[in-house]
């Protein structure tokens, strides 16, 4: 039932890979490290086109509209249409098109595509994830064998000192960092063993919507930092690990919380923040 969503994704992929002069269409949105391109809107039109064509009783909540009307929808998609923007805008090839289906407030399908790679990750609840088809697990690796997938929340200042705090408390423990650029697929990279831990301070639903997803049906555990079930509305931190390592990471964002009572600036800030988070 689900399948014509993947090919709805695979054709939103070869509009991303037909796009030319990237770098004359693109505007900056909130602040100058918040980049949008005609793409952006274009992809997410298309999407909205052929979903509701082939959904016509769900509700549409993307990225790149001010205004969503999702009153009296049970089944919503959630859609990031190309997550990893500055990397779409650099060249980098390492973005994706994100499109999760909601129903009753739970992650039921999702489907994320790196058109450059030709990477279809999927997953619909309680049948696994798979990449091009083919099942896919989360590792176990504990804390010091872990490579963390992390995401700065760039467009979120205020979470910066959160952000900087849990890197120097945690990296010293992993066997390394990385920063893709793309919350969808380091959830997706979780999933598949790439990565072993994933947090970000602030994502919106269409970052992690599907990625959420796939990474739980690979036998993640993803949450908020602070344990709490994700939320598809609005504003939300999201860390994703394993049996061995999602427990430490959240000890990790504990102690640091707890750190406010001696406060210095950094832990001041996050304090301020976490709450919402
Ligand atoms: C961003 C990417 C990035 C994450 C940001 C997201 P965008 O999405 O997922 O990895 O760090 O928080 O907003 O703007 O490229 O769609
Ligand atoms: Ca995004
Ligand atoms: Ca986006």
């Amino acid at each position: 039932m689900y399948e014509i969503i993947a090919q709805i994704v695979r054709r939103a992929g070869a509009t991303v890979l037909r796009a030319h002069d990237i770098e004359r269409s693109v505007r900056q949105k909130t602040l100058p490290c918040d980049l949008v391109t005609e793409y952006d809107g274009a992809v997410q039109e298309q999407l909205r086109r052929e979903l509701l064509a082939a959904f016509p009783d769900a509700g549409f909540y993307g990225e790149e509209e001010a205004e969503h009307d999702l009153a009296g929808k049970r089944a919503v998609f959630i859609v990031d249409p190309i997550d990893g923007t500055t990397n779409f805008v650099r060249h980098l090839h390492h973005s994706c098109i994100s499109v999760g289906l909601c129903v009753d407030g739970k992650m039921e399908y999702g489907a994320v595509y790196n058109p450059y790679f030709d990477e279809l990750f999927t997953a619909q609840r309680g049948c696994g994830a798979f990449l091009n088809g083919e099942a896919i697990r989360c590792t176990d690796a504990d804390l010091a064998h872990s490579l963390v997938l992390f995401g700065s929340a760039i467009y979120y200042r205020e979470t910066i000192p959160f952000t900087q705090a849990l890197v120097c408390e945690l990296l010293p423990d992993t066997l390394d960092f990385r920063r893709g650029g793309s919350a969808a697929l380091d959830l997706c990279y979780l999933a598949a063993g790439r990565g072993d831990l994933f947090f970000e301070c602030c994502l919106r639903p269409w970052d992690y919507a599907a990625g959420s997803l796939i990474a739980q049906e690979a036998g993640a555990t993803v949450t908020a930092l602070d344990g709490s079930p994700l939320r598809f509305v609005d504003r939300c931190s999201v860390a994703g690990g394993n049996a061995n390592n999602y427990p430490a990471l959240l000890e990790r964002v504990e102690k640091i919380r707890n750190l406010e009572q001696n406060p210095s600036p950094t832990t001041l800030a996050i304090e301020s923040e976490l709450p919402k988070i």
